[in-house]
């Protein structure tokens, strides 16, 4: 697998290929992190809110229901566009195409600026945190989400990199260093840092827990399969007999971790960096 990195528009063919399986299976589970954030933001009525790479809207519905004023932006056009199905209820809520590298708004703009697992994994995070801080007022607070500690500790992915590997030992996952974009930030004591480096100051990181109940091995394998990217990637090099073997192996890892039942629940630890714009 190689560690060249994506160009934007090889990144927004990649999301576009599984907005409608990320729609589907995983904007409904992240909803509860987009909850966990904003019980930290107090973001109600007569908040400026901005989601970066908002997907589907797992931050920016709740934060419209929750009174906000949200503008939600992504690189993807399906995904604004499942996100606009999701939100016809919310006239407070508008959701652009837009490159979180080079945001189309004024300097100064919001309260909030947010992102949940979207400017963390661009190839050049930094461009994107830069962005986010010039869109906040001063005054206002930038957030990033980002899986923390790394890949052995998120089990939603974990499960998943270990299943292939136990079932196709040469089958070509991702290097672990440098790790893959999702993990680029994981450090929380890095995280910190970047934000600071980015000039916003009283950073806080705190670690929370994303739990996600899955049924079984067959819906654990179709939602990673039908929304993620680097998931597709190496499923589309796993012959039909190989992708059976990984299943097998799943079904296998999820009853042992709940005593022969055929679903569980994976535990992975967000970090949740909160900074404020001076
Ligand atoms: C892992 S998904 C997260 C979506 C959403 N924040 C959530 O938590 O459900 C990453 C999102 O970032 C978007 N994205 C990737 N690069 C982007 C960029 N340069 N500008 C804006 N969005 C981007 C993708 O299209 C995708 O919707």
């Amino acid at each position: 697998m190689t560690t060249q990195l994506p160009s934007t528009e090889q990144i927004r063919h990649a999301w576009e290929t599984v907005a409608p399986g990320f729609d589907d299976f995983v904007s409904p589970l992240t909803m509860t992190l987009g909850e966990t954030v904003l019980d930290r933001l107090d973001a109600g009525q007569g908040t400026s809110l901005l989601d970066v790479g908002a997907g589907s809207g797992a931050l920016a519905i709740p934060a419209a229901r929750r009174g906000a004023d949200v503008l939600a932006v992504d690189l993807a056009p399906t995904m604004i566009e499942r996100l606009a199905v999701r939100a016809r209820d919310l006239p407070n809520l508008r959701a652009r195409v837009m490159d979180g590298e080079h945001l189309d708004l004024a300097d100064d703009s919001f309260d909030v600026a947010a992102s949940i697992n979207g400017v963390t994994l661009f190839p050049d995070a930094g461009a994107g945190i830069a962005e986010m801080v010039r869109v906040t007022k001063p005054g206002g607070r930038v957030v990033l989400v980002c899986f923390a500690y790394g890949v052995e500790h998120a089990e939603w992915v974990r499960f998943f990199f270990a299943a292939v590997r136990t079932a196709v030992p040469d089958a070509p996952l991702p290097p672990a260093d440098p790790p893959p974009l999702p993990f680029q930030l994981a450090d929380p004591q890095r995280l910190q840092t970047k934000l600071v480096d980015a000039g916003l100051t009283d950073v806080s990181v705190e670690v929370v827990s994303w739990d996600v109940e899955v049924r079984s091995a067959a819906h654990y394998w179709d939602v990673v399969t039908a929304s993620n990217p680097i998931a597709t990637q190496i499923v589309a090099q796993l012959s039909a007999g190989q992708q059976a073997d990984v299943r097998q192996v799943l079904n296998g890892m999820l009853r042992e971790r709940s005593d022969g039942a055929p679903g569980a629940v994976l535990r992975s630890p967000m970090n949740i960096a909160i900074g404020r714009r001076p």
